[in-house]
């Protein structure tokens, strides 16, 4: 025999047994959202090279490293999205969406990094989006915020922590590089070579530096925040203002720097620990200039991503994955008259029982293998067509979860029973 094709390293194949999870995660997410006016856009999941490169940034991880770049036919270079914020600027001016407008924008959908797979990182991951335009101000950074500290409480979601920074305008982060790589230099030899690679392409990254060796180097570095003018701190105080007024708690992180160069301002991720290394499961910002580097006119934007797969893994930790999902019936049938019965007779429930599940037991086999079935499918209910019950113009119903008197009805009666079995 041929050898199984796997699955590609870090793609992952979602099974049956875990998508109710996922649907239940999605309509929570999906149901709250629009209670905030947030209106759903889908965007390709492959664009032009160029778009990532001029957004995400030349010299970051993202785009130098972990992009699945390839030609087409036509000799174009395109990209898997490694994220939806900069499809989503472009769909917005390409739709004349943004300009002198305002929107709550969200997407949901896979995402593609070839980084080095993980417990909570593969190379297809799947995320939620937020993006709005038109509004400049901490309150909408206040309400994105807000939105994901109710999420998590909708999830059942209590070990998520807030961490915010600032990054200011472009030009106050400007004066403060050269600062940071002055002082960078007279540390060169502390320096490992990731750091000495990103000492002129992107040196802010450097503070975010996990490696053990360089940490008291980054404490003493300069801080941006002592060198930001009067109106960026104000913006990022009124956030703090606003946050406290509601109620969320949160930690000032001065390296809190991403992984992506769009931002300015206020950056914020949401964390946790139970998750290991990978302990992100929600992070976003404000990105004033992006709309103007893509080409249109200047646009405040802001906007945040989860990682749905890090979002799930937490809710199993944390004990909050709904039950698995069961049909209310399952029809067993026993003989060639009771499927031609059968069928119809499943049609006919469906159509008087509207919200109603049931499960036929096509396939056949014995009474015994059916009722096994009905067991496994986790139905309340199993209904009983056999040769009796065909000859009789009635069906059997035996609880499968209670102890009830198994009965035999007639299916007027039995419609009536159903429905007063299953509204309480
Ligand atoms: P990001 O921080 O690159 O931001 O990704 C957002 C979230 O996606 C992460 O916090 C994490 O939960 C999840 N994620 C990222 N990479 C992986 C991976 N390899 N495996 C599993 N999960 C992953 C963005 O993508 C920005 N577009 C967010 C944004 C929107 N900023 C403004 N608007």
């Amino acid at each position: 025999m041929a050898k199984h094709i796997q699955a590609v390293r870090g793609m992952h194949d979602i099974l049956p047994d875990r998508t109710p999870y996922w649907q239940h995660l999605e309509s929570v997410v999906r149901r709250l959202l629009e209670s905030y006016g947030y209106q759903e856009i889908r965007m390709p999941i492959v664009e032009r090279t160029e778009l990532f490169k001029r957004s995400i940034g030349e010299v970051t991880d993202i785009v130098e490293k972990e992009m699945y770049t390839f030609e087409d036919r036509s000799g174009d270079s395109l990209s898997l999205r490694p994220e939806g914020t900069a499809g989503c600027v472009r769909a917005g001016l390409e739709h004349g969406l943004l300009h002198n407008r305002q929107q709550r924008f969200w997407y949901a959908g896979p995402m593609f990094r070839h980084e080095r797979p993980q417990k909570g990182r593969y190379r297809q991951f799947h995320q939620v989006g937020v993006e709005t335009f038109g509004f400049p101000g901490a309150d909408i950074e206040a309400e994105l915020i807000l939105l994901c500290a109710r999420l998590w409480r909708e999830l059942g979601l209590d070990d998520v922590r807030l961490e915010i920074n600032t990054l200011g305008t472009s030009e106050e982060r400007a004066a403060y590089r050269e600062l940071l790589v002055a002082y960078l230099r007279d540390n060169y030899d502390a320096l490992d070579d990731d750091s000495r690679r990103r000492l002129e392409s992107n040196p802010l990254r450097i503070l975010d530096t996990k490696n053990p060796e360089m940490q008291s180097l980054v404490e003493e570095a300069p801080r941006l925040m002592a060198h930001l003018g009067e109106e960026s701190r104000a913006h990022f105080d009124r956030l703090q203002e606003l946050l406290e007024a509601g109620g969320v708690s949160f930690t000032v992180n001065p390296r809190l720097v991403r992984g992506l160069d769009y931002y300015s301002h206020t950056v914020f991720e949401w964390v946790t620990d139970r998750l290991g290394a990978q302990g992100t499961v929600c992070a976003g910002g404000r990105y004033d200039g992006l709309v103007t580097q893509l080409g249109g006119r200047p646009t405040p934007a802001t906007g945040f991503a989860m990682g749905m797969e890090r979002l799930l893994a937490l809710m199993e930790e944390s004990g909050s994955l709904p039950a698995p999902p069961a049909p209310h019936l399952y029809l067993a049938m026993v003989g060639a008259a009771a499927e031609r019965r059968g069928l119809v007779l499943a049609e006919r429930l469906r159509e008087a029982l509207p919200g109603i599940s049931l499960v036929t037991g096509c396939g056949g086999g014995s009474f015994k293998s059916q009722m096994k079935r009905a067991d496994r499918s986790g139905a309340a209910l199993a209904l009983i067509l056999g040769d009796d019950e065909v000859a009789a113009g009635q069906v059997t119903v035996k609880a499968l979860r209670d102890r009830m008197e198994q009965q035999r009805l007639d299916e007027p009666a039995l419609v009536g029973y159903l429905r007063g079995f299953f509204t309480p």
